[in-house]
């Protein structure tokens, strides 16, 4: 067991279940990283301010540099024993340099350290998740582009609908994504607020200096209330929220790719690098990998409200129960990073089975709101269009004919506004060409929107 940093006041060892119970190491060691580049900074704080000396501060530098190759390169072995990253590496330092390492800890707290180190990770895995989110628009992008001439049903309740372009249903994705991009770069901006000095929670009477860490550590300021610093976990449950309406969007992706891929819709081939088969049922091919993409977004969830849970009852200050604020900040990021690759590399493989899509495409009923607004542009209120083509469509599915095969004079007995060259309407190509508002599936407006995102995502 290694030894506390509390230890000297307590007339007993600790009871073994207490250290067990009590211990973070076996997920804070992820920490270690940062850890040590927070302790070198703050070293060398210590140094400038002469607080402690600068050949103190040069060996503690020294050890710590030590400490952290072995973390990079995975040859660092975390203690079992020790309560967590912390003092897992204060007292490797002791170990590797005596007397100076037990200056580090001058002016800090594990409270504020804790703080700093999440919210340094935290920056840098937004980063990475960033890279991955633009990666994934790019392979949606692609598809899109190679695409870019298909015209599908669109459902709205999932019921057939109206044709739209592919291209605009997979750039819904792109502009879902974006936001997710967006909401992360927003909360990294608080994150970017360095807590060291804040100590336990009220500060220091030693004379240090805030704003060198801050330099230092590549922050861009200082927090301002040394009880807030310890006390707040925003930052996490920020991200956790984040994560979390990221993975609502990559799962309900899933979930078109799941109905796409069936027989029934059969709009779309995953390649079988990306599918699995039944062990019973040999003609199988299982959309498996989009199912779990599916099925991890439940967790997700409960990482968010499990870490909301965690804090809405602590009195404001440090408490232990933060501790338990890594693993589902640690379950979801990794969840979100697994998801986000494996998706890219699915997307990729996608291919659109066009000529099932087009014999979809072909359901009149597509076309009704187009037949609507031809007649409002003769004159008609909107009210009474919609009743007219109301009726023929009832008729027409009713005595099981199209609307392509009614006479003129059928027609006419709808409306006399109604002429044959409404069947000119009746094709997806003409219907997505029929749009014109900013935003919608016109093939000229999507087009620009491609060439657009294309730029922005280079
Ligand atoms: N392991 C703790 C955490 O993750 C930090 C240590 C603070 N412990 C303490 N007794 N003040 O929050």
């Amino acid at each position: 067991m290694a030894k506390k940093l509390w230890g000297t006041r307590f007339n007993k060892k600790t009871h073994a279940l207490t250290d067990k119970f009590t211990s973070s190491i076996t997920f804070d060691q992820r920490l270690a990283k940062y850890d040590i580049l927070g302790s070198i900074a703050h070293a060398k704080m210590l140094a400038r301010q002469k607080i402690i000396s600068q050949k103190d501060t040069q060996q503690i530098v020294k050890g710590l540099n030590s400490i952290l190759k072995d973390v990079i390169s995975g040859k660092f072995k975390f203690d079992p024993g020790a309560e967590d990253i912390h003092s897992n590496i204060q007292e490797l330092l002791n170990k590797k340099i005596g007397q100076p390492a037990h200056k580090l800890h001058t002016a800090r707290s594990r409270n504020d350290q804790v703080a700093l180190d999440v919210r340094m990770y935290l920056k840098s895995e937004i980063d990475d998740l960033v890279e991955f989110i633009s990666q994934l628009q790019k392979a949606v992008l692609k598809f899109a582009i190679s695409n870019s001439k298909v015209v599908i049903p669109g459902y709205t309740h999932l019921q057939i609908a109206q044709c739209v372009l592919l291209a605009h249903h997979l750039l819904a994705y792109v502009e879902a994504l974006e936001r997710d991009k967006q909401r992360l770069l927003d909360t990294r901006k608080r994150i970017n607020f360095m807590p060291l000095g804040s100590c336990a929670f009220s500060g220091t009477g030693l004379k240090i200096d805030r704003d060198f860490v801050k330099k230092e550590l590549n922050f861009s300021g200082v927090t301002a209330n040394s009880i807030d610093s310890v006390s707040d976990r925003d930052y996490i449950i920020e991200v956790l929220a984040d994560l979390a309406i990221l993975s609502v969007h990559l799962s309900r992706i899933a979930e078109d790719l799941i109905l796409w891929s069936t027989k029934e819709f059969n709009f779309i081939d995953i390649d079988f690098s990306f599918c699995t088969g039944s062990s019973i049922m040999p003609h199988k091919k299982n959309p498996d990998i989009l199912e779990l993409i599916r099925g991890s977004v439940g967790k997700i969830q409960g990482d968010l409200s499990s870490v909301v849970m965690l804090m809405k009852g602590l009195p404001t200050s440090y408490n232990r129960d933060m501790q338990l604020d890594k693993p589902p900040l640690f379950d979801s990021i990794d969840a979100v990073r697994d998801i986000l690759e494996i998706f890219m590399a699915l997307f990729s493989s996608i291919v659109i089975e066009k000529e099932s899509v087009a014999a979809k495409v072909k359901d009149e009923s597509l076309f009704s709101v187009d037949i609507v607004e031809y007649l409002i542009k003769k004159g008609l209120s909107y009210r009474q269009a919609h009743d007219i083509v109301g009726r023929m469509v009832r008729d027409c599915l009713d005595k099981g004919r199209k609307i392509s095969s009614l006479s003129g004079k059928e027609l006419k007995r709808y409306s006399p506004k109604l002429k044959e060259d409404i069947k000119e309407l009746l094709n997806a190509w003409a219907s997505v060409n029929l749009k014109k508002s900013f935003g919608s599936t016109n093939p000229k407006l999507v087009k620009r929107q491609l060439v657009a995102w294309n730029r922005k995502l280079k």
